[in-house]
């Protein structure tokens, strides 16, 4: 059993701004672990401390095919971006609605590893997207806040609803972040 439940919008908890971490150390170590551990349960492409509770500025992400290339971001900044970029996404936080989202297409985000040591990685695609929209999560963003305010009450109206009476979970067929 994965440690943490992720928290589902419209929770108002995910509206929270993450702090910066001051140091890396063994906490951390296993902040990260339990969260990679339940990013690949649920499972996601991507969760952000935010999600399950820990207003912390720390986010996993793994698009590889064979779930074993982890990305780790404490403390991220994007410091460039170029271009634009329409993607479907979905959330973890917002389970079973996929939207259309537009965002930068390049990026280059520094951050330190799990170590404590800063790294510097230039993405696009799939992972540009990914470390975009973590990095909202952890300002208090979410996926929908990028979408029409109609199309956005619709989801947290149906999302509450569920939330009142829960539905069989239904297995996730696309990549969720
Ligand atoms: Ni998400």
């Amino acid at each position: 059993m994965p440690k943490f439940d992720i928290l589902t919008f419209p929770d108002p908890r995910l509206r929270k701004k993450a702090r910066p971490v001051e140091q890396v150390d063994a906490s951390i170590g296993r902040l990260v672990d339990d969260l990679l551990e339940t990013m690949y349960a649920a499972p996601g492409v991507g969760l952000a401390a935010t999600q399950v509770n820990v207003p912390l500025r720390v986010l996993v992400i793994d698009i590889s095919e064979e779930r074993d290339n982890p990305v780790c971001l404490i403390n991220p900044t994007i410091v460039s971006s170029a271009g634009a970029e329409q993607m479907e996404e979905g959330c973890l936080s917002v389970p079973g609605f996929f939207e259309m989202v537009t965002r930068s297409e390049r990026i280059r985000v520094e951050a330190l590893d799990r170590n404590g040591d800063p790294l510097s990685l230039d993405a696009d695609g799939l992972l540009a997207v990914c470390i975009q929209h973590e990095i909202d999560h952890l300002d208090g963003k979410l996926f929908v806040d990028h979408i029409s305010a109609l199309k956005r009450q619709r989801i947290r109206r149906k999302l509450e609803k569920e939330q009142r009476h829960p539905a069989p979970v239904v297995q996730q067929r696309r990549d969720v972040i």
